[in-house]
């Protein structure tokens, strides 16, 4: 039943008309009064779609919002009057020509931001607080080791290794995910131990072979520094002793919610640039359907969020937390999106290449054997799926230098 509204859902999104839903997909999630003006002060603020336009690309110029997202196309789906929305509307809207179109129905445009807890609002206090704290390396015990040592956003938000190196050289056996777009995954971690990524950033920073830092170390080392005593001030005006564990991931979790990556070209060609896409990754992504790849890899981020059996190595996967039999090599649906810059692959980092991992999964997960050029094709179709990280998440914090302790 989940999957056929997921499926639907998807159709609805890209059916009903080439730009149905580029407001709700590629704006809203902003643009809802918190981080940016709401939509219906936007409409007043400026009366014609063209003055609207600039307006956004000015914004975008700052590196205020992503570039890429579909303005002209959202302005002529808000407004509804633009000469130069309608003439882009009419570009895009007649897909007959691309034989391929109708493999976008199996596919979800990424929206602008994940879901937002209701208990953690995103606020532009928050987020810049916990883009300090993910590149903080004095959150871990020897004050070497941020969550960006590890999630480099300069290299597509891991580290490129095969199994993280945490304190004193220390390894976990297992390899880096992304935190790109993580704020998408239904469960977090390669065997779903958390739930939310609140719960998740519990893990690393006490983690013995992570930071192997403790509650009580993040927290007494950041009341020592002024700075950011103020800054959790602002970010939790309403706590009257804001700087606390709690606090840290929360902040933490709304940076990581806006680390989504528009832009890529096969979003660009969901939201219907047809020229976006080479022939060979089209062919790629036929592949990728007819092959039932999207059984399991589907949703904004081409991840189920089910458990599915892997059985790679003598890692048990699920079952290290629920201790069930039938959990036994069972892992998370890894997402999708970055894959491309996301090398080596599988929970053990142990495939260097796309195109292995690609046949090793036709392989173990459908049973089917690919030859080299349809590997390769799926490959390419995959590379395609890499987008930008947002200017504001790579530019480095300038953190306080203080430090007391
Ligand atoms: C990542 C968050 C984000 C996304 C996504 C986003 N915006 Fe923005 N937008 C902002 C921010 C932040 C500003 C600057 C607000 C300010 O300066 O007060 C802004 C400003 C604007 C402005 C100018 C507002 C003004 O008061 O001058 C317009 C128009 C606009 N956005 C339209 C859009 C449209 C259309 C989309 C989707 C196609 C979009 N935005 C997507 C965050 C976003
Ligand atoms: C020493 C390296 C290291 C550090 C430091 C580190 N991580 Fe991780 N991170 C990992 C590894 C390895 C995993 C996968 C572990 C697993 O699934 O068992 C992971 C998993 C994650 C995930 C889950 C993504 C997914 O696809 O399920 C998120 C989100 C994440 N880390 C965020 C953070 C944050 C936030 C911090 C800082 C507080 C941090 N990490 C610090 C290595 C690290
Ligand atoms: C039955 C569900 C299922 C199907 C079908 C499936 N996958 Fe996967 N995929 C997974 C799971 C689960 C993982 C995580 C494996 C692990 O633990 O390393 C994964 C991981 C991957 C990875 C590695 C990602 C990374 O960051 O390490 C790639 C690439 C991939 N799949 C591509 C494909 C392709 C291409 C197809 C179709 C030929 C496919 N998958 C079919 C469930 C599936």
């Amino acid at each position: 039943m989940k999957k056929l509204l997921t499926i639907l859902t998807g159709v609805m999104l890209i059916g009903s008309s080439a730009s149905a839903g580029v407001w709700e997909t590629n704006c809203a999630g902003c643009h809802n009064g918190v981080l940016a003006p709401e939509k219906e002060k936007l409409l007043k603020k400026y009366e014609t779609s063209s003055e609207f336009i600039s307006a956004a690309r000015k914004a975008v110029k700052e590196g205020k919002m992503p570039r890429g997202l579909g303005i002209r196309r959202a302005a002529s789906e808000l407004y509804g009057k633009s000469s130069i929305g309608k003439k882009a509307l009419r570009e895009t809207a007649d897909s007959s020509k691309d034989p391929y179109a109708k493999y976008k129905k199996f596919f979800t445009p990424l929206p602008a931001l994940p879901p937002i807890p209701a208990d953690n609002p995103l606020t532009p206090e928050k987020v810049k607080l916990g883009k300090m704290l993910y590149y903080d390396p004095r959150l871990s015990r020897s004050k070497v080791i941020s969550c960006n040592t590890c999630h480099n956003l300069a290299l597509g938000g891991d580290d490129n290794v095969k199994s993280s190196i945490g304190h004193e050289w220390k390894t976990g056996g297992r390899n880096a995910p992304t935190t790109l777009n993580a704020g998408f995954l239904r469960v977090q971690f390669w065997d779903g131990r958390a739930p939310t990524l609140e719960e998740q950033a519990k893990g690393p920073l006490q983690a013995h072979v992570e930071m192997n830092s403790t509650p009580e170390i993040v927290v007494r080392r950041l009341k020592a520094i002024p700075e950011y005593v103020e800054l959790f001030k602002k970010a939790f005006p309403n706590d009257p002793d804001p700087v606390n564990f709690t606090n840290v991931v929360k902040a933490i979790a709304a940076f990581e919610r806006t680390l989504t990556t528009p832009n890529s070209p096969f979003q660009r060609y969901l939201l219907g640039d047809e020229s976006a896409l080479t022939k060979e990754q089209k062919e790629g992504m036929k592949l990728f359907v007819k092959y039932g790849c999207t059984a399991c890899h589907n949703g904004p981020v081409l991840s189920d969020g089910q458990f599915h059996k892997f059985k790679w190595n003598k890692d048990l996967g699920r079952y290290k937390v629920t201790k069930k039999a039938s959990d036994k090599y069972m892992f998370r649906t890894a997402q999708l999106l970055n894959v491309g810059v996301t090398a080596p692959y599988f929970h053990d980092g142990s495939v260097n290449s796309l195109e292995e991992a690609v046949k090793i999964m036709a392989e173990k997960e459908l049973g089917k054997k690919l030859i080299d050029s349809e590997a390769k094709k799926i490959a390419d179709f995959l590379r395609s799926m890499t987008g930008e990280v947002p200017l504001q998440a790579r530019v480095l914090p300038q953190l306080p230098g203080n430090n007391p302790e």
